[in-house]
């Protein structure tokens, strides 16, 4: 369980001038039941950065939206293989989905919002995982987003995904890391890495809801680009609105 002799803001403050292996360190040395939560993006650094810590504590899920790209589950194929490592595919409540296909059809997103597609494919599945642990990781990094994430901490209590009454922290280590750190680290350890980045592709998220930027566009274009840039978290990182 955590330390609590220090606030977390106090933690933050700590941990916000340490490398994200240091991040990392601390977050598998103070909690047992954590998990890192992997997109199948460049976030596959915070598997092999762990890995290379504690690799019997390695925990990772990934939430299989059932719209993911054929390169995405290759790649999670890929990295499962590459670490020998066990990664829970998280799937969404199947009558959900059927509700949703049956009244809205596959492409609803286009035409009301991602909102409720993402309640149905992503948060649901994500809260049912994250009440069976202390604490969890993601890869989050301030430059991905100005709008929502440009204050994000690197350790943080998760108020919106808590079990009632008790606490659950979130750690960001890549939260000040840069997208140009991330590629320096995968090329230099030869990490792999999912072959939509070769495509022109840097923000990877649903195939639908995703697609390549041009240069000089920031990589949060490429996702839900049909919605307000202010729109565009899809829940997953509430407390980054919330708090
Ligand atoms: S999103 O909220 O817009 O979809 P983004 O793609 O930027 O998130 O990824 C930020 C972090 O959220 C990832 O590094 C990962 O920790 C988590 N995340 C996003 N999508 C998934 C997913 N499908 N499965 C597990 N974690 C995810
Ligand atoms: Fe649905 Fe698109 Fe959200 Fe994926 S990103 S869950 S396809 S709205």
């Amino acid at each position: 369980m955590a330390e609590n002799l220090l606030s977390t803001v106090d933690i933050d403050q700590q941990l916000s001038t340490q490398t994200p292996q240091e991040i990392l360190a601390y977050a598998l040395k103070t909690f047992d039941n954590i998990v890192i939560s992997f997109s199948g993006a460049e976030d596959v650094v915070l598997v092999d950065m762990a890995y290379k810590i504690a690799p019997e504590k390695v925990q990772v899920f990934s939430l299989d939206t059932g719209r993911l790209h054929a390169e995405t589950y290759r790649f999670i194929e890929k990295v499962r293989k590459h670490y020998n490592i066990k990664i829970d595919v998280v799937f969404p409540d199947t009558a959900a989905v059927n509700k949703l296909v049956r009244e809205k059809g596959l492409f609803s997103f286009y035409e009301d919002d991602h909102k409720e597609c993402c309640s149905i494919r992503k948060i649901g599945p994500l809260r049912r995982k994250l009440l069976t642990v202390d604490a969890w990781i993601t890869g989050q990094r301030r430059d991905q987003s100005p709008g929502t994430r440009a204050a994000i901490p690197v350790i943080q209590d998760d108020k919106a995904f808590a079990r009632p009454g008790e606490s659950l922290t979130k750690f960001n280590p890549l939260a000040n890391w840069s997208s140009q750190q991330v590629w320096d680290y995968i090329r230099a350890n030869d990490v792999p890495y999912n072959e939509l980045h070769d495509s022109g592709f840097i923000s990877i998220g649903c195939e639908p809801c995703t697609r390549p930027t041009s240069p000089g566009q920031h990589e949060r274009e490429g996702r839900w680009w049909w919605e307000e840039a202010t729109l565009k978290e899809c829940g997953l990182h509430d407390v980054n609105i919330k708090t």
